[in-house]
């Protein structure tokens, strides 16, 4: 078996890195950014961490400040306006994975036929051509979408969150500063955490799995299941924020040349449907699919709690199997993910969605490389066991 591996191609990691945005554009000879960002980055001044240093340089960067929590097609296009306004010769996707992935479908989207529309592009399409490059500085830990060839845009005419894929979605650089993260809520931070920790476990055990996502995977897995808790409960530790964003990112890194599997696609229908936060909705989801999924690849399973911390190397791969499903679950009760139910979604409106959400979940390819692969039947079993 062969294996693509793609990355940007320059990451700058570190405290204080975003300082040195204007030095990374120049390295690539980009000077006419549009940064792309939401409302809250700019309202509450974060944005400036990135624009100052560029003003500081001499350049000149304009802001489109409109992305929306799972950005859509129509939020697309109108940065494709605003970037066809100007002359700019670079994107920069400045917050979490909505503004990131925004900036990315921009640049692809702009460099499509005269008419065609974001949908065109959602998997199996490849997206391969972006107008111009696109540059990431994530702010939560994360989706790790500095990293990754994806970008995932819903669509408002059907309310699908349409994965798109291919080397347009890759960024050219990343800027991962983890002193962006101190101010992430600390929900936020318990979302966006989960999040990072299902790519590097789907990744881990995806059938797309290969050695060097693997070793991608496993440090994110140490990484973030030695610090989510910590960085939970202190959102100032800067060890802790460190290591998440660093785990963060290669857990991006893994997925990216693996794949995700069932929980990213049963999880992309709740968000669209509910606009329940990205992270939330894996994590409602990720202790049942992986006791769904577990004697399918119990090794690997197994491997994975090790490397989280959670068991030891003398324990068979049934016990850390077991272990790895209690942490899970203990990981949401201390960290307050509430079910469907608790989240407040009714049921009536759960059960009468789920056949829909059950083939978007299938459509968007994702369940295939599960370790154990799920009929429509057995999503819709799974939706109904998690609600309560
Ligand atoms: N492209 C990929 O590879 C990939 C991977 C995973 C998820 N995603 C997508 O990313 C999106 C979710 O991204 P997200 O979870 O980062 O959330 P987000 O970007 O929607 O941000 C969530 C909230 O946190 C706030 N926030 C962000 N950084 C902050 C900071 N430093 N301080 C205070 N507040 C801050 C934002 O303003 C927003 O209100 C979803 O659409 C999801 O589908 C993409
Ligand atoms: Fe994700």
């Amino acid at each position: 078996m062969t294996a693509t591996i793609v990355s940007p191609r320059l990451m700058r990691i570190g405290g204080g890195s975003v300082g040195q945005i204007a030095e990374v554009l120049g390295l690539f000879g980009l000077s006419r950014p549009l940064v792309v960002t939401d409302p809250w980055m700019l309202s509450s001044g974060t944005v400036d961490r990135c624009l100052d240093p560029m003003r500081a340089a001499g350049l000149d960067p304009a802001v489109f400040a409109e992305t929306v929590p799972d950005p859509t097609d129509t939020v697309v296009e109108a940065g494709v306006a605003a970037f066809r306004a100007g002359d700019y010769d670079c994107l920069i996707g400045f917050g979490g994975g909505s503004p990131m992935d925004t900036a990315k479908a921009i640049a692809i989207l702009a460099a499509a036929a005269p008419g065609q529309r974001m949908r065109e592009f959602k998997v199996p399409a490849q997206a391969d051509r972006g107008a111009v490059p696109v540059i990431c500085i994530p702010t939560t830990a994360g989706t790790g979408s500095e990293a990754t060839r994806f970008t995932v845009i819903t669509d408002t005419g059907t309310d699908e969150k349409m994965l798109v894929a291919g080397l347009g979605a890759l960024p050219l650089a990343a800027i991962v500063d983890y002193e962006l993260t101190y101010s992430v809520p600390q929900r936020t931070t318990a979302d966006t955490g989960i999040d990072s920790l299902t790519h590097a476990l789907e990744a881990y055990v995806s059938k797309r799995a290969n050695p060097h996502a693997d070793s991608l995977a496993l440090s994110a897995m140490r990484l973030i299941g030695r610090h989510l808790r910590i960085a939970y409960h202190q959102p100032k530790n800067a060890a802790a924020r460190e290591a998440m964003m660093l785990g963060a990112m290669q857990a991006g890194l893994a997925f990216s040349n693996s794949s995700v599997a069932l929980v990213h696609g049963m999880s992309r229908p709740i968000g669209a449907h509910f606009h329940v936060p990205h992270g939330l909705s894996n994590a409602m989801l990720l202790p049942a699919v992986t006791e769904f999924g577990l004697n399918d690849a119990l090794p690997r399973y197994a491997e994975a709690a090790r490397a989280m911390g959670v068991a030891t190397l003398e324990d068979a791969d049934q016990v850390a199997g077991s272990k790895l499903l209690e942490e899970l679950r203990a990981l949401n009760q201390e960290l307050g993910v509430p079910t469907p139910k608790g989240h407040g979604i009714a049921a009536a409106q759960w059960e009468r969605l789920l056949p829909l959400m059950a083939k978007q979940a299938l459509a968007s390819g994702s369940p295939a490389n599960n370790p154990r692969v799920p009929d429509e039947a057995q999503i819709i079993a799974l939706y109904r066991k998690v609600y309560g």
